[in-house]
Protein backbone atom coordinates (compact mmCIF):
# COMPACT_ATOMS: atom_id res chain seq x y z
CA UNK A 1 0.00 0.00 0.00
CA UNK A 2 1.06 3.33 -0.95
CA UNK A 3 0.41 6.28 1.38
CA UNK A 4 -1.18 9.28 -0.94
CA UNK A 5 -0.33 12.76 -0.12
CA UNK A 6 3.36 12.19 1.87
CA UNK A 7 6.85 13.07 0.24
CA UNK A 8 8.30 11.24 2.99
CA UNK A 9 9.93 8.04 1.01
CA UNK A 10 10.89 5.97 4.60
CA UNK A 11 7.30 6.45 5.40
CA UNK A 12 5.99 4.49 1.71
CA UNK A 13 8.89 2.21 2.32
CA UNK A 14 8.24 1.28 5.88
CA UNK A 15 4.59 1.12 4.88
CA UNK A 16 5.24 -2.05 2.29
CA UNK A 17 2.43 -4.06 1.90
CA UNK A 18 0.15 -5.32 4.32
CA UNK A 19 -0.58 -8.98 4.58
CA UNK A 20 -2.60 -9.33 8.16
CA UNK A 21 -4.76 -12.11 8.18
CA UNK A 22 -6.06 -11.26 11.86
CA UNK A 23 -5.82 -8.61 14.39
CA UNK A 24 -3.10 -10.32 16.34
CA UNK A 25 -1.02 -10.46 13.13
CA UNK A 26 -1.90 -6.82 12.60
CA UNK A 27 -1.28 -5.93 16.16
CA UNK A 28 2.27 -7.86 16.13
CA UNK A 29 2.88 -6.06 12.64
CA UNK A 30 2.13 -2.56 14.04
CA UNK A 31 4.27 -3.57 17.30
CA UNK A 32 7.40 -4.49 15.09
CA UNK A 33 6.78 -1.16 12.54
CA UNK A 34 9.88 1.45 14.24
CA UNK A 35 8.43 4.77 12.07
CA UNK A 36 5.55 6.30 14.40
CA UNK A 37 4.29 8.15 11.51
CA UNK A 38 3.45 4.85 9.78
CA UNK A 39 2.65 3.39 12.92
CA UNK A 40 -0.24 5.67 13.71
CA UNK A 41 -1.35 4.81 9.77
CA UNK A 42 -1.14 1.05 10.10
CA UNK A 43 -3.58 1.53 12.82
CA UNK A 44 -6.07 3.47 10.81
CA UNK A 45 -5.65 0.77 8.35
CA UNK A 46 -6.48 -1.90 10.73
CA UNK A 47 -8.89 -0.23 12.50
CA UNK A 48 -11.14 0.24 9.13
CA UNK A 49 -10.57 -3.43 7.91
CA UNK A 50 -11.66 -4.49 11.49
CA UNK A 51 -14.61 -2.44 11.26
CA UNK A 52 -15.38 -4.12 8.11
CA UNK A 53 -14.78 -7.31 8.72
CA UNK A 54 -11.67 -8.15 7.68
CA UNK A 55 -10.04 -9.81 9.94
CA UNK A 56 -10.63 -12.58 13.03
CA UNK A 57 -9.52 -11.69 16.13
CA UNK A 58 -7.05 -14.73 15.63
CA UNK A 59 -6.32 -17.55 13.11
CA UNK A 60 -5.88 -20.32 16.75
CA UNK A 61 -3.07 -21.25 15.74
CA UNK A 62 -0.74 -18.29 15.83
CA UNK A 63 3.29 -19.03 17.60
CA UNK A 64 3.79 -16.50 20.04
CA UNK A 65 5.67 -13.76 18.22
CA UNK A 66 4.65 -10.95 20.86
CA UNK A 67 7.47 -8.80 20.67
CA UNK A 68 8.84 -7.89 23.95
CA UNK A 69 9.17 -4.51 23.32
CA UNK A 70 7.83 -2.53 20.21
CA UNK A 71 10.22 -1.12 17.56
CA UNK A 72 11.53 2.62 17.93
CA UNK A 73 13.11 5.22 16.24
CA UNK A 74 16.64 5.40 17.88
CA UNK A 75 16.60 7.20 20.94
CA UNK A 76 18.66 9.94 20.39
CA UNK A 77 19.77 11.69 23.72
CA UNK A 78 18.59 9.03 26.25
CA UNK A 79 17.64 10.30 29.46
CA UNK A 80 15.28 12.76 30.86
CA UNK A 81 13.86 15.42 28.62
CA UNK A 82 14.67 18.60 30.43
CA UNK A 83 11.24 20.03 31.22
CA UNK A 84 11.88 23.82 30.78
CA UNK A 85 9.70 24.75 27.81
CA UNK A 86 6.57 24.09 25.80
CA UNK A 87 8.65 22.47 23.27
CA UNK A 88 9.81 19.85 25.37
CA UNK A 89 6.36 19.23 27.29
CA UNK A 90 4.76 18.61 23.97
CA UNK A 91 7.92 16.54 22.90
CA UNK A 92 7.35 14.39 25.91
CA UNK A 93 3.88 14.51 25.09
CA UNK A 94 3.81 13.19 21.26
CA UNK A 95 6.14 10.74 23.09
CA UNK A 96 3.87 8.73 25.30
CA UNK A 97 1.15 8.84 22.69
CA UNK A 98 3.82 7.02 20.71
CA UNK A 99 4.17 4.45 23.16
CA UNK A 100 0.46 4.56 23.86
CA UNK A 101 -0.47 2.94 20.52
CA UNK A 102 1.84 0.35 21.28
CA UNK A 103 1.01 -0.49 24.39
CA UNK A 104 -2.55 -0.97 23.08
CA UNK A 105 -1.62 -3.16 20.44
CA UNK A 106 0.50 -4.90 22.87
CA UNK A 107 -2.69 -5.66 24.58
CA UNK A 108 -4.46 -7.38 21.84
CA UNK A 109 -1.42 -9.46 20.53
CA UNK A 110 -0.67 -10.54 24.05
CA UNK A 111 -4.00 -11.42 24.80
CA UNK A 112 -5.97 -12.57 21.69
CA UNK A 113 -5.12 -15.98 23.11
CA UNK A 114 -6.26 -15.89 26.68
CA UNK A 115 -6.66 -13.81 29.46
CA UNK A 116 -2.70 -14.62 31.07
CA UNK A 117 -4.50 -15.99 34.43
CA UNK A 118 -5.57 -19.42 32.94
CA UNK A 119 -8.52 -17.94 31.43
CA UNK A 120 -10.02 -17.20 27.85
CA UNK A 121 -9.31 -14.72 25.71
CA UNK A 122 -11.72 -11.37 26.80
CA UNK A 123 -15.23 -11.27 24.30
CA UNK A 124 -14.65 -9.67 20.57
CA UNK A 125 -16.51 -6.30 22.34
CA UNK A 126 -12.67 -5.65 24.23
CA UNK A 127 -11.08 -6.21 20.67
CA UNK A 128 -13.43 -3.72 19.19
CA UNK A 129 -12.96 -1.35 21.91
CA UNK A 130 -9.00 -1.46 21.94
CA UNK A 131 -8.73 -1.14 18.38
CA UNK A 132 -10.49 2.15 18.51
CA UNK A 133 -8.45 3.10 21.43
CA UNK A 134 -5.24 2.04 19.75
CA UNK A 135 -6.42 4.49 16.62
CA UNK A 136 -7.44 7.81 19.01
CA UNK A 137 -4.36 6.89 20.74
CA UNK A 138 -2.60 7.38 16.91
CA UNK A 139 -4.78 10.49 16.15
CA UNK A 140 -3.32 11.85 19.20
CA UNK A 141 0.41 11.23 18.56
CA UNK A 142 -0.19 12.61 14.91
CA UNK A 143 -1.88 15.93 16.02
CA UNK A 144 0.67 16.85 18.68
CA UNK A 145 3.99 15.40 15.65
CA UNK A 146 2.39 18.27 13.29
CA UNK A 147 1.62 20.62 15.76
CA UNK A 148 5.77 20.32 17.32
CA UNK A 149 6.35 21.03 13.56
CA UNK A 150 4.00 23.53 12.54
CA UNK A 151 4.87 26.08 15.74
CA UNK A 152 8.33 24.51 17.24
CA UNK A 153 9.67 23.33 14.24
CA UNK A 154 10.74 20.31 15.45
CA UNK A 155 9.93 16.34 14.98
CA UNK A 156 9.12 13.99 17.01
CA UNK A 157 12.45 12.23 18.28
CA UNK A 158 14.45 15.45 18.35
CA UNK A 159 14.73 15.60 21.67
CA UNK A 160 16.01 13.23 23.78
CA UNK A 161 13.27 10.51 25.35
CA UNK A 162 13.47 7.53 27.55
CA UNK A 163 12.18 4.01 26.90
CA UNK A 164 10.72 3.77 31.22
CA UNK A 165 7.42 4.04 29.72
CA UNK A 166 7.08 0.55 28.39
CA UNK A 167 7.98 -0.85 32.52
CA UNK A 168 4.48 -0.93 32.89
CA UNK A 169 3.61 -2.87 29.39
CA UNK A 170 6.24 -6.00 30.66
CA UNK A 171 5.71 -5.72 33.93
CA UNK A 172 1.68 -6.62 33.48
CA UNK A 173 2.46 -8.74 30.24
CA UNK A 174 1.33 -11.94 32.00
CA UNK A 175 -2.18 -10.47 33.21
CA UNK A 176 -4.91 -8.28 31.30
CA UNK A 177 -6.68 -7.37 34.93
CA UNK A 178 -2.54 -6.57 36.39
CA UNK A 179 -2.62 -4.67 32.26
CA UNK A 180 -5.46 -2.71 32.78
CA UNK A 181 -5.50 -1.83 36.30
CA UNK A 182 -1.78 -0.43 35.84
CA UNK A 183 -1.87 1.15 32.39
CA UNK A 184 -5.50 2.38 32.36
CA UNK A 185 -6.47 2.74 36.11
CA UNK A 186 -3.18 4.42 37.10
CA UNK A 187 -1.18 6.42 34.54
CA UNK A 188 -4.06 6.86 31.88
CA UNK A 189 -5.85 8.22 35.10
CA UNK A 190 -2.95 10.12 36.36
CA UNK A 191 -3.09 11.87 32.72
CA UNK A 192 -6.20 13.17 33.86
CA UNK A 193 -4.80 14.60 36.72
CA UNK A 194 -2.37 16.67 35.22
CA UNK A 195 -4.32 17.82 32.15
CA UNK A 196 -5.45 20.91 33.95
CA UNK A 197 -2.10 22.11 34.73
CA UNK A 198 -0.79 21.15 30.88
CA UNK A 199 -3.73 23.28 29.66
CA UNK A 200 -3.37 26.42 31.48
CA UNK A 201 0.58 26.44 30.46
CA UNK A 202 -0.59 26.43 27.03
CA UNK A 203 -3.29 29.13 27.51
CA UNK A 204 -0.15 30.90 29.57
CA UNK A 205 2.08 30.58 26.07
CA UNK A 206 -0.93 31.26 23.69
CA UNK A 207 -0.40 28.27 21.95
CA UNK A 208 -4.39 27.93 21.55
CA UNK A 209 -3.66 25.41 18.93
CA UNK A 210 -2.06 23.01 22.05
CA UNK A 211 -5.35 23.82 24.09
CA UNK A 212 -7.91 22.88 20.57
CA UNK A 213 -5.75 19.40 20.78
CA UNK A 214 -5.62 18.78 24.52
CA UNK A 215 -9.16 19.39 24.91
CA UNK A 216 -10.00 16.89 22.36
CA UNK A 217 -7.54 14.58 24.01
CA UNK A 218 -8.99 14.44 26.88
CA UNK A 219 -12.08 13.64 26.34
CA UNK A 220 -11.17 10.41 24.40
CA UNK A 221 -8.82 9.61 27.56
CA UNK A 222 -11.58 9.67 29.94
CA UNK A 223 -13.41 6.96 27.50
CA UNK A 224 -9.98 5.16 27.84
CA UNK A 225 -9.99 5.12 31.82
CA UNK A 226 -13.66 4.47 31.65
CA UNK A 227 -13.11 1.44 29.25
CA UNK A 228 -10.87 0.02 31.49
CA UNK A 229 -12.50 0.33 34.54
CA UNK A 230 -15.49 -2.22 32.80
CA UNK A 231 -13.57 -4.13 31.80
CA UNK A 232 -11.82 -4.92 34.54
CA UNK A 233 -14.69 -5.35 36.69
CA UNK A 234 -15.71 -7.70 34.10
CA UNK A 235 -12.81 -9.83 33.83
CA UNK A 236 -12.46 -9.63 37.95
CA UNK A 237 -16.43 -11.27 38.27
CA UNK A 238 -15.87 -13.57 35.43
CA UNK A 239 -12.80 -14.60 35.88
CA UNK A 240 -12.08 -14.56 39.68
CA UNK A 241 -15.29 -13.96 41.13
CA UNK A 242 -13.76 -12.04 43.12
CA UNK A 243 -14.78 -8.51 44.46
CA UNK A 244 -13.20 -5.65 41.70
CA UNK A 245 -11.88 -2.91 44.30
CA UNK A 246 -10.50 -5.73 45.91
CA UNK A 247 -8.96 -7.20 43.02
CA UNK A 248 -7.89 -3.33 41.94
CA UNK A 249 -6.09 -2.78 45.13
CA UNK A 250 -4.28 -5.68 45.63
CA UNK A 251 -2.57 -6.06 41.92
CA UNK A 252 -1.76 -1.57 42.06
CA UNK A 253 0.13 -2.48 45.58
CA UNK A 254 1.59 -5.13 43.68
CA UNK A 255 3.10 -3.88 40.73
CA UNK A 256 2.99 -0.07 41.52
CA UNK A 257 5.35 1.21 43.69
CA UNK A 258 5.00 -1.33 46.18
CA UNK A 259 5.47 -0.33 49.84
CA UNK A 260 4.50 3.91 48.55
CA UNK A 261 1.74 5.81 47.46
CA UNK A 262 0.38 4.69 44.12
CA UNK A 263 -1.47 7.29 43.18
CA UNK A 264 0.09 11.24 43.12
CA UNK A 265 -2.20 14.74 44.09
CA UNK A 266 -2.78 16.78 42.82
CA UNK A 267 -6.02 14.40 41.72
CA UNK A 268 -8.65 15.54 38.92
CA UNK A 269 -11.97 14.42 40.92
CA UNK A 270 -14.38 15.57 38.09
CA UNK A 271 -12.69 13.63 35.48
CA UNK A 272 -12.10 10.95 37.24
CA UNK A 273 -15.74 10.39 38.19
CA UNK A 274 -16.99 10.80 34.47
CA UNK A 275 -14.47 8.01 33.73
CA UNK A 276 -16.49 6.20 36.34
CA UNK A 277 -13.42 5.31 38.55
CA UNK A 278 -14.58 4.92 42.22
CA UNK A 279 -13.34 7.27 44.68
CA UNK A 280 -13.12 4.33 47.06
CA UNK A 281 -10.94 2.24 44.27
CA UNK A 282 -7.69 5.22 44.33
CA UNK A 283 -7.89 7.18 47.31
CA UNK A 284 -6.53 4.90 49.81
CA UNK A 285 -3.80 4.35 46.87
CA UNK A 286 -3.06 8.12 46.72
CA UNK A 287 -0.62 10.38 48.58
CA UNK A 288 -2.04 11.25 52.32
CA UNK A 289 -1.62 14.59 52.42
CA UNK A 290 -2.35 17.06 49.91
CA UNK A 291 0.38 18.65 48.67
CA UNK A 292 0.31 22.80 48.27
CA UNK A 293 -2.10 24.48 45.93
CA UNK A 294 -1.64 23.13 42.36
CA UNK A 295 1.07 24.86 40.90
CA UNK A 296 0.40 26.84 37.53
CA UNK A 297 3.68 25.53 36.21
CA UNK A 298 3.02 21.92 35.39
CA UNK A 299 6.28 19.84 37.24
CA UNK A 300 8.11 17.20 35.16
CA UNK A 301 5.25 14.89 35.62
CA UNK A 302 3.20 16.81 32.72
CA UNK A 303 5.51 16.14 30.10
CA UNK A 304 4.56 12.70 28.77
CA UNK A 305 1.33 12.88 30.29
CA UNK A 306 -1.96 12.44 29.12
CA UNK A 307 -1.42 8.40 28.87
CA UNK A 308 1.06 8.17 31.41
CA UNK A 309 3.44 10.55 33.54
CA UNK A 310 7.31 10.83 31.88
CA UNK A 311 8.51 9.60 35.74
CA UNK A 312 6.20 6.14 35.74
CA UNK A 313 6.34 4.63 39.34
CA UNK A 314 8.61 1.87 38.75
CA UNK A 315 7.01 -1.55 38.86
CA UNK A 316 7.77 -4.38 41.02
FE1 LIG B 1 -3.66 9.50 24.15
FE1 LIG C 1 -5.30 6.86 26.26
Amino acid sequence: MVIESTENQEVNDQFGEVHWLSLRAAAIDILRTPCPVVKARKTEVALRRWKEGDLPVTLGAEPDLVPDSPARPAIIGKGKAKGGSMKAMIHGVCHAESYAIDLMWDSVARFALGDGEGGAAPPEAFFDEWVQIACEEARHFSAWAEHLKDRYAISYGDLPTHDMLWEVAAATKHSLRARLAVVHLIHEARGLDVAPAMRARCVRAQDMKAVEILDRNVVQEVGHVRAGVRWFIHLSRSLADADPQEEFLRLARTFVNPGSYVVKRPLNPELRLKAELPESWYLPLAEDEPQDQPSEEPDESVQGSLLLSATPQRAA
